[in-house]
Parts: C-alpha cells; sequence; structure tokens
C-alpha cells in the first residue's frame, strides 16, 4: 500500500512530498510537532493534543492554519487513508518558506506536515517487561512546555541512550529529573505516592501525564507534583514514563541500577490498564 502524507492542505504519495530547502522548519528548527497515538482506529486524547499544538503556535508567533475540527477531520482522513489500526499521527507546522535570513515577514505561510507511523501501543515488550534508562546532564533551552521541533539535545540523549542499550534517557537538572527525553518520568514511592514534576517551562505538559493524573484523582490514589533526584528514584518502589508513543511503559533501572526489585510495579501495570480502559472507551 502506498504510505499517503500530508503537505500544505494536500494527501500526497510519500515520495511526492517535497520541502524547499528554504523552509525554516529545516535551517532553523523553526516550527513546532504534535504526536497523537492512535488505537483502533481511533485518535487518542486528540482534544488536549490539538490545544497543546495551539499554544506552541502561539507561543511562537505562528498563526494555527487549521481549527481543531479541520485538524481532527485531516488526522482522521490521513489515518483512513494509511489504513492505520494502532500507531502515531505526526504534525509538524513550520514557520514556512523564506530565503535564509534569522528575521522574516510575520505572515509568511506555515508549512503543514502530517503522516503516520504504525506502532504496537497495546502490548509491546517494553510495556511487558519495563525499560532500561540512562541520566543525562539537561542541554535544553529554557522554554521546554513549547513543544519546539529544535530537538538536538534529545537526539543525542537518545543516542546516549541506545549506545547504552537502554531506551530513554532521564535529564538532570541541579540535581532532579527534569523528564525524559520524549516522555514525563513518575516514581512511585514505597508508600504509594505518585510523584512527578509539576509543570512549569521547565518541562514538557504532557498531554498522557494529564491523562494519568486524572486517573489518579478518579481512583483516590496520592499524588505530589514535585520535582525528585534520581537516588529517590532508587530508593522507589516503581518508576514509569509517560508519552503519547509508549502510553505509560515502567522503568525498572536507572544507569544500571535496579528500580524496586527491578521488575514492573503493580501500580505502574494497573495505570497501564486504566489508560487503556479510558482509551477504549473512548
Ligand atoms: N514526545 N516530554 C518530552 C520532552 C516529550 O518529547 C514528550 C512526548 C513527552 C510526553 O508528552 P505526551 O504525553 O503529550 O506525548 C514529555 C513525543 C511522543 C515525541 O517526541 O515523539
Amino acid at each position: 500500500m502506498t504510505r499517503i502524507v500530508f503537505l500544505n492542505g494536500e494527501f500526497v504519495p510519500y515520495e511526492q512530498a517535497k520541502i524547499p530547502i528554504m523552509d525554516r522548519g529545516f535551517l532553523f528548527g523553526d516550527g513546532i510537532y504534535e504526536v497523537t497515538a492512535v488505537l483502533g482506529g481511533r485518535l487518542l486524547d486528540n482534544i488536549p493534543h490539538l490545544a497543546r499544538l495551539e499554544r506552541s503556535l502561539k507561543e511562537i508567533a505562528i498563526a494555527n492554519p487549521y481549527s481543531d475540527a479541520e485538524w481532527t477531520r485531516l488526522q482522521t482522513e490521513l489515518v483512513r487513508r494509511n489504513a492505520l489500526a494502532d500507531g502515531l499521527v505526526y504534525i509538524e507546522v513550520t514557520r514556512g518558506v523564506f530565503e535564509r535570513d534569522f528575521v522574516c515577514p510575520d505572515d509568511l505561510t506555515p508549512t503543514v506536515v502530517m503522516f503516520t507511523q504504525p506502532k504496537d501501543l497495546r502490548d509491546p515488550p517494553a510495556a511487558r517487561d519495563g525499560v532500561a534508562v540512562i541520566t543525562v546532564p539537561e542541554l535544553r533551552w529554557k522554554r521546554r512546555d513549547i513543544k519546539s521541533v529544535s530537538l538536538l539535545a534529545q537526539v543525542l540523549a537518545k543516542m546516549a541512550a541506545r549506545h547504552a542499550g537502554v531506551a530513554e534517557a532521564w535529564m538532570i537538572e541541579d540535581d532532579h529529573v527534569t523528564e525524559g527525553a520524549s516522555s514525563t518520568s513518575f516514581i512511585v514511592t514505597k508508600d504509594r505516592r505518585i510523584v512527578t514534576r509539576p509543570l512549569s517551562t521547565a518541562v514538557l505538559p504532557g498531554i498522557t501525564r494529564a491523562a494519568v493524573l486524572k486517573l489518579v484523582e478518579r481512583h483516590a490514589l496520592r499524588l505530589d507534583e514535585r520535582p525528585f533526584t534520581v537516588p529517590e528514584a532508587l530508593r522507589a518502589a516503581e518508576a514509569f514514563l509517560t508519552s503519547a508513543s509508549s502510553l505509560v511503559t515502567p522503568v525498572v533501572k536507572i544507569d544500571g541500577e535496579p528500580v524496586g526489585d527491578g521488575t514492573p510495579g503493580p501500580l505502574t501495570r494497573e495505570l497501564r490498564q486504566l489508560y487503556l480502559k479510558m482509551a477504549e472507551a473512548g
């Protein structure tokens, strides 16, 4: 089957989707993105993803080219055209195309790209066995709340993780974990308190994080929104990460040291199941 992508208002075969080399996304990382999970052909938590897209665009002064209803229609059509069951829809909006110069007119036409990626989100090995992470210094800029495509620091962190044979890198600033290179970090203390960093410009406001916090409230679990250190994580009962591309995934090792008994924790497994159930219910 031909892979169909979306480029500037049109659904086209992947091979035909070309972007000028003067695109500011390519030259400056001047753009933002979103990733929405697709389960059983349905977009998961898409309204909050589109709200974050709107916010990211506003923060870097790019006009949102579509309404939420239009985005949803286009995403749904792309999912349909690619017969995607489980996977991801990726959206990128850049400031547009202009002769290379740091400054450009305020009213460039943004470049809009969307594509799908099949992925086993329901029952991948990482969800069953848990993943190991390494820690790396936090090298990103100071507006990590914007879902910017300037991802060099995260690429370097993920490559370091891959070279260490692990799945994710937790970034450390002032001795505390900010978040994963592409995920939100959580621990569960021995007295079953769920701990994650509060929202600020230091981290991306994860949509899966928000969904998990809703579950925490609904099931009367205890939550502490505060930064935590790696020694604290290593003393914790459980650790996990969340993202659209991994949902809720146990973290069983940090820098080679086991978290808890080194296997996926019961509360983490329960939260993953609750999240999947909530997703199925729509
Ligand atoms: N990344 N923190 C960072 C730095 C991220 O890049 C992501 C997501 C998250 C989790 O956010 P959400 O739950 O909304 O997916 C946290 C996406 C999946 C990516 O870059 O592919």
